[in-house]
């Protein structure tokens, strides 16, 4: 009896400091909530749900903390509409940057295929729209249904070896996350992984480039990385769409404009030489389609 009344003391008293404890450390969160603009935790795990929210290519993602991103004019809708563009790529390509510069450069907003909050919250209000009033449309997919809403197309192409890395970092790590060494190790799910992304990568772009009837221009991710005006400028020619040079000037100073690139150590190489020689055979088949097109422009 007199042990349990103990017992029961006791179990009060715990409860009345666990309760307390409680209701402190919400007053304090509840605080910290109204410096901040926004709370990063319940937005991480708001967009940590959303299939479709991707690394961008393997790092240039808006901050998720910052609100806006400072545009060089204001984002509006075409006007008048014209007919659909797709921006066509294997995830982890490097889209998300390519439709940032040109919502710089034109002012116009830019849609997509998938709505993806955290690109809705951030700088693209237009994702989720898919009709002449964008400048253009992303998509990941292909196939005969993908295609034929489109009557233009830019195919964005990113090396293998980096798109399959930065989509397995995306789906193993989270959206700003990395895929930690032991993901890697866990060797089964990653030689599984890399040999059915390459698979996709290779009828993503191979579609796209063959059975695609409408014009098409080829981006090579690492030429626009290494030569961006000359590449957006040809863009924006096939685009059809003028060039406005202080726009234009403006956008090549923001060019990484908010976006961090996110680097890591990578202290191993997570690529066997088994996955190197399979990836090389389907990377150089896919080069080859896409150069035996006389131009990147093809018609
Ligand atoms: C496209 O969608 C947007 C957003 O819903 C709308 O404001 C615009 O008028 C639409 N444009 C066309 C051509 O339907
Ligand atoms: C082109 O389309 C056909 C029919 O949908 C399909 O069987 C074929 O695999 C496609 N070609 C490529 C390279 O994806």
């Amino acid at each position: 009896m007199h042990v349990n009344r103990v017992r029961f003391w006791v179990l009060s008293f715990l409860l009345f400091v666990y309760l307390a404890g409680v209701l402190i450390l919400s007053a304090i969160t509840f605080q910290d909530s109204k410096t901040k603009p926004v709370k990063p935790k319940s937005q991480h795990l708001q967009i940590s749900k959303l299939k479709h929210y991707e690394l961008g290519f393997s790092g240039f993602r808006p901050p998720l903390r910052r609100s806006k991103i400072n545009w060089c004019s204001e984002l509006k809708f075409l006007d008048p509409p014209r007919s659909l563009i797709a921006l066509a790529s294997f995830p982890g390509s490097g889209n998300t940057w390519v439709r940032y510069l040109l919502q710089q450069a034109t002012g116009i907003l830019t849609g997509s295929v998938y709505k993806d909050y955290g690109l809705l919250k951030n700088g693209f209000p237009a994702e989720n729209v898919v009709n002449g009033s964008v400048l253009l449309v992303k998509t990941h997919e292909f196939g005969p249904n993908a295609k034929k809403i489109f009557s233009k197309a830019i195919l964005l192409v990113r090396s293998p070896t980096a798109a399959i890395q930065a989509e397995f970092n995306r789906q193993s790590g989270g959206h700003i996350g990395f895929a930690s060494p032991a993901r890697y190790k866990r060797n089964k799910d990653w030689e599984q992984f890399v040999s059915d992304k390459l698979q996709i990568w290779k009828r993503t772009n191979l579609d796209w480039l063959y059975n695609f009837t409408g014009p098409t221009h080829v981006v090579f991710y690492e030429q626009l990385v290494d030569n961006l005006e000359s590449n957006l400028r040809s863009i924006l020619k096939f685009l059809e769409f003028p060039v406005s040079e202080p726009l234009f000037k403006c956008a090549m100073e923001r060019k990484e404009g908010i976006y961090r690139r996110k680097k890591r150590a990578i202290i191993f190489d997570p690529y066997s030489q088994k996955m190197k020689d399979a990836i090389k055979a389907e990377q150089e088949r896919v080069y080859n389609a896409i150069y035996n097109f006389a131009a990147p422009t093809k018609r």
